[in-house]
């Protein structure tokens, strides 16, 4: 507690809930499911015919194992296990952070070695440090998005552990499709031809995670992999539920042999009890939703909103220093195609929490992200974009951060002014 105070990074004490009388401009819910009128109209439609909708009383390896988990799981791998498609069988698992920590902790074994972007989510990190790997000193990160850097790790790894070089362990390759802090995506094809032509074929294992991109593209939301056309090269991908689809949960397409290993083997699945049948009657109206026209619809609806507000936000930026507030850059590699966009934006700011200050009162659910949550200088807030935002909405949250700017101009001109005002005193009383 001291330690975050110290840091002026807050302790709430998450009494009071989040502001939410200002349009959504933060959260996750992307498409905007969670407040679309349809969607729940349909949920409530069909739970109301299932004949158990509470708990499932017992993890999946005890009584918990019910039709709608496995039914669920088959709908996901019918999905996504297109032709070639190694990541084509299903775990269903609470939550993404269950889901990476499963993983990571569970398959990969003390011959092998992880390669790992440094900016990965902490789900992964902590599966990481829960393997074999964090003792065996075979955890390796490379520079964010920086391919020259995975492929001098990779060269090292595989100088330092002959056993994957000659086919006798494997080198785990993890990497997310969109980093959420900083909004920018993964050169994923350049990683991946880099795979191919660096590590033995039987000693690769590409895991990605779509946390941030299943359902916004691809064909019928099937998320960015399918847009890239990169879906057969990838070994398992993770696919979050509580984002785009705005329900929670998440499921792990896999080999049908990493599947049993996890569900046999990964604790966080083990034990813990199956997610309520409810839960799993919305993941099928969010999956009917977002494969349907009405999910087409809102990826479009997404994209035109994020476009525009990048379009005002520079515009209204141009002549504000930047270190009050500017727009950090979001690379998206070159070789993504066109229609591919960033609905985060990550605001830099030298007073975040000031920022968060001045929002809050007018009803956003903003939060400051200070340091040390990022690296000095990227310092600020995150804005998100949703489906269900206006261009009006846009406009008026753009007034305010000017508003905000020319409130924190005037205040360092006045300090600036009695600054210089005390001084010409101290001068003039030194004459006397
Ligand atoms: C990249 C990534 N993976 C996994 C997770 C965990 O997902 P969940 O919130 O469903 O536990 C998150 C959540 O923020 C994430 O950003």
């Amino acid at each position: 507690m001291e330690k975050r105070r110290s840091l002026s990074i807050g302790c709430p004490d998450f009494r009071e809930p989040m502001p939410t009388t200002a349009p959504d401009l933060f959260s996750n819910d992307y498409l905007s499911i969670t407040t679309n009128p349809h969607a729940r109209q349909a949920f409530l439609e069909k739970v109301s015919q299932l004949p158990f909708v509470f708990g499932a009383a017992g993890s999946r390896l005890l009584t918990g194992n019910n039709n709608s988990h496995t039914d669920f799981e088959t709908r996901m791998s019918d999905f996504f296990g297109g032709p070639g498609c190694r990541a084509s069988t299903a775990v269903l698992f609470n939550s993404g952070y269950d889901a990476n920590l499963s993983f990571w902790s569970t398959i990969p074994q003390k011959s092998d070695a992880v390669v790992f972007d440094e900016l990965v989510h902490n789900s992964i990190r902590d599966g990481m440090v829960a393997s074999p790997l964090k003792a065996a000193g075979a955890l390796y990160p490379f520079k964010h998005n920086s391919v020259a850097s995975f492929r001098e790790r990779v060269q090292n790894v595989l100088e330092t552990h002959p056993n994957i070089a000659s086919g006798e362990g494997m080198l785990f390759v993890a990497v997310e499709t969109l980093y959420s802090m900083e909004g920018d995506y993964a050169p994923l094809l350049q990683i991946f031809d880099a795979v191919d032509e660096l590590i033995p074929k039987s000693s690769a294992h590409i895991m990605v995670d779509e946390a941030h991109t299943s359902s916004l593209f691809g064909p019928e939301g099937r998320g960015l992999l399918y847009a890239l056309g990169l879906q057969a090269r990838v070994h398992s991908v993770l696919h979050t539920h509580s984002k785009g689809w705005g329900v929670g949960g998440a499921t792990i397409l896999t080999s049908a042999a990493i599947r049993k290993y996890l569900m046999l083997h990964a604790r966080p699945f083990i034990y813990t009890t199956a997610p309520p049948h409810a839960h799993v009657c919305s993941l099928h109206i969010a999956f009917d939703y977002l494969t349907g026209p009405e999910g087409s619809e809102l990826r479009d609806r997404l994209r035109s909103l994020s476009r525009y507000f990048e379009g005002v936000l520079q515009t209204a930026l141009r002549h504000v220093p930047p270190d009050l507030l500017s727009l950090s850059e979001r690379k998206i590699p070159e070789d993504y195609p066109s229609e591919i966009f960033s609905p985060i934006f990550p605001l830099t700011s030298r007073s975040p929490k000031l920022l968060e200050e001045f929002l809050r009162p007018l009803g956003y659910a903003v939060t400051a992200i200070p340091y040390p949550t990022v690296p000095r200088g990227k310092e600020g807030i995150r804005v998100v974009m949703h489906a269900g935002n206006t261009e009006e909405e846009l406009d008026e949250f753009v007034t305010r951060l000017l508003q905000w700017v020319t409130m924190m101009q005037a205040l360092e001109e006045h300090r600036k002014e009695n600054g210089e005002m005390i001084a010409w005193q101290s001068q003039e009383r030194a004459k006397l």
